[in-house]
């Protein structure tokens, strides 16, 4: 499955500006994520953190979840940025174990997963595309049961 330049480019710009509403006092890392359903939505999320630290929860979650809740079920592209809070993402930053595995729920291994940061030099956008599949190769899925 391919995504276009501009959408790729659009759901990047989504991904780092879902970045400016992350909870993230303890870590000082703010993600965020942009989810492109199948009917052209887009979901956007912030990571979320806990005084308690399990109940934290990632970017990538937080959009699956806003998604499926408002009703839907396919997807066309992810995309993630994180970095320092506070600053410009400069470096690429790939969805945690426990994201893959649930987006692996919903997303087909094709799914392209764009990573987003920018550049230090003159704040253009970088990118680098990996798919669902290649982050989570052999999972365990609906199939399996
Ligand atoms: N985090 C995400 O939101 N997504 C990832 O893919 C990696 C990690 C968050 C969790 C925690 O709030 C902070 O980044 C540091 O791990």
């Amino acid at each position: 499955m391919t995504v276009t330049r501009e959408m790729k480019n659009k759901l990047a710009a989504a991904a780092i500006e879902a970045r400016s509403a992350s909870y993230s006092p303890y870590s000082g890392f703010a993600v965020g994520a942009a989810l492109l359903a199948e009917d052209g939505r887009v979901f956007t999320g912030c990571n979320i953190e806990n005084a308690a630290f399990s109940p934290t929860v990632c970017a990538e979650r937080v959009a699956l979840f806003k998604a499926v809740s408002e009703g839907a079920r396919s997807f066309k592209a992810l995309a993630v940025s994180g970095g320092p809070a506070g600053k410009a993402p400069a470096s690429l930053c790939t969805p945690c174990g426990v994201c893959r595995q649930a987006l692996s729920e919903f997303c087909r291994p094709g799914m392209p997963v764009i990573c987003a940061c920018e550049s230090e030099d003159d704040g253009s956008l970088v990118t680098k595309v990996f798919t669902l599949g290649k982050l989570l190769p052999e999972s365990f899925g609906p199939d399996n049961l």
